[in-house]
């Protein structure tokens, strides 16, 4: 952590006015480092799925968060303390404090407060513990306004889009919808730096899919990938995908598909696969909306820790929505041949009903035989013109009739893969940082997968003089140009200069030496390495290209120098 804010990574938020727990200001690398791994998940779960991204706001009325149980649900359990009124949440100071995981409910709670007699870090009585909001309210327009809440998740504006994403899907399942933002939840006592924020990145996929199809067409592509798997009985298993949901320890074939692709996706950007775990959340562990989750977790100095959720969300929300906005956003399935389906209507009596009701009469009468019927009936209750009209059972007879049906509608069922791109990036970080020996001296370096480095190439001139600056600051200009993210450094020795750029990260410097003014050649060095191949500078956008998208080594670009 001393490393990241001295080098800048990341800046403690509202420093000069004393600082606040779960905020962070992304510094200069920091911040290009968190829009890479952006990018590279938007690669992944967008461009290459049946997906689309939006961007909804931040602030939601509070109706959605009614609907979606946020409003009510969204709690962690909180004790404070009678002396000190320091309020902490339960579950994470009982384990500070006596190493025991407990689970997060009120009576589990109360139970291992009292069986163990937990008191405050001042030696005060604990008050009973009680649940907490998480939400951060606000009102929205001036005066009393309408309430509303900064949301908790990307997810909800995805979920009340549904009937204009599925118009723009031609209504044809399964289809992702991502957003990538940020959310908010007002944390009890945020304690772990980046790991737990109040105001945190969210990259998340709403993948719909029909209920009875929880599969996807390129699950081939990771079905023989090893994972480790926790399940929620603590049995561990080294197993492929295609065996885990054969033998049932994931439940469908969907989850399994992003399992594996988040697996991928983690260590493409730098997650170590021996630190890396997907466990299953235990039966009284998921949230509100969830049916079955399964958490990425790495291994991190703190010890295992969540950084995405896959979780089966079923029709949870989208029928919240429905029954909460009155909206109707099922989805049309066609059946791939008719089927004959008999019925029992109303068949309206026109003699009777026309001299009745006039004018209604035709409405009344297209109602009617819109309506299935069970018992037989002594009224049947029509709406038209939002008046609603008891028609007793002398206008209409009822009759079984076999009807055409090309179709019915369901609710879909959501998969969400749900990343937490703060502790993603910490995570990467933590997993890069290494220590080793270079010419006698202890060296830090940060291995960072090319494809994420914050400063891609640095451009250094052997001396601080010219002409050795202006030749620097020239390349510079080429590779500034040619995109490249890149910084030039002429202060302190060479050494000096290699170990800062070893320190953030940088695959390689190129360096303007005494040779590049005889046959216009520059060195490029290599982090992992600290080898030094010779190159000309015509070549080095093409060769710095190939390097930063692959694994390949500088020996294949230059001529190897000392
Ligand atoms: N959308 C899942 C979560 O925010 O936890």
């Amino acid at each position: 952590m001393e490393m990241l804010t001295r080098r800048g990574f990341i800046w403690q938020s509202f420093e000069i006015y004393g600082g606040m727990a779960g905020f962070i200001d992304y510094a200069p690398l920091g911040n290009n480092l968190r829009r890479k791994i952006e990018n590279i998940w938007r690669r992944r779960f967008v461009v290459e799925e049946r997906a689309v991204e939006i961007d909804t706001p931040l602030i939601g009325v509070e109706e959605v968060f009614i609907a979606s149980g946020h409003a009510t649900s969204f709690n962690d359990i909180a004790i404070e303390c009678k002396n000190c009124n320091r309020i902490f949440r339960a579950d994470h100071y009982i384990k500070e404090k006596l190493g025991i995981e407990v689970e997060g409910s009120l009576n589990a709670i109360k139970e291992a407060l009292e069986y163990y007699n937990v008191k405050c870090e001042c030696g005060g009585d604990f008050k009973d513990p009680a649940p907490i909001s998480l939400m951060f309210s606000t009102s929205i327009g001036p005066g009393k306004g309408r309430k509303g809440y900064l949301r908790p998740e990307t997810a909800q504006g995805i979920f009340i889009d549904f009937r204009r994403l599925l118009s723009y899907f031609r209504d044809k399942l399964p289809f992702g919808v991502a957003q990538i933002g940020r959310a908010f939840r007002n944390e009890i006592s945020p304690r772990q730096g980046m790991i737990r924020l109040r105001e945190f990145n969210q990259a998340e996929l709403e993948y719909f899919v029909h209920p009875g199809e929880k599969r996807h067409e390129n699950f081939k592509k990771y079905a023989f990938d090893v994972v480790r798997l926790l399940d929620k009985f603590d049995v561990e298993h080294r197993i492929t995908l295609k065996e885990a949901v054969e033998k049932g320890i994931i439940a469908h074939e969907l989850l399994a598909y992003f399992i594996g692709k988040t697996r991928r996706f983690l260590l493409e950007i730098g997650i170590k696969d021996e630190k890396l775990r997907f466990r299953q959340h235990k039966d009284d562990e998921r949230a509100h909306y969830a049916t079955d989750c399964w958490d990425a977790e790495v291994l991190l100095s703190i010890g295992w820790t969540e950084i995405v959720g896959i979780a089966d969300r079923t029709d949870y929300d989208l029928n919240k929505h429905i029954k909460h906005s009155g909206e109707d956003l099922r989805v049309f399935i066609p059946y791939e041949n008719p089927i004959k389906v008999k019925k029992r209507k109303a068949i309206p009596k026109m003699n009777k009903i026309g001299p009745a009701f006039r004018e209604k009469a035709k409405e009344i009468s297209k109602k009617l035989s819109e309506i299935e019927i069970e018992k037989d009936p002594e009224f049947i209750e029509v709406k038209v013109d939002g008046e609603v009209l008891r028609i007793s059972k002398e206008f209409f007879e009822i009759q079984e009739v076999e009807e055409e049906v090309s179709g019915e509608k369901i609710v879909p069922h959501v998969i969400e893969p749900s990343f937490g791109l703060d502790r993603i990036t910490y995570s990467v970080l933590e997993h890069s940082f290494d220590k080793d020996t270079v010419d006698g001296e202890e060296r830090k370096v940060l291995r960072l997968k090319r494809v994420v480095a914050p400063v891609e190439v640095a451009v250094l001139p052997l001396l601080s003089k010219e002409p050795f600056t202006t030749k620097a600051l020239e390349i510079l200009e080429l590779l500034q140009s040619a995109g490249f993210y890149t910084e030039y450094d002429d202060s302190g020795s060479i050494g000096r200069r290699y170990r800062r750029y070893d320190e953030i990260g940088t695959p390689f410097c190129i360096t303007v030496d005494h040779q590049t003014f005889e046959d216009d050649t520059v060195t490029i060095r290599d982090r992992d390495t600290t080898k030094q191949v010779r190159i000309q500078i015509s070549q080095l956008i093409s060769a710095l290209k190939e390097l930063l998208s692959s694994g390949k080594s500088i020996e294949e670009f230059g001529i190897p120098f000392r």
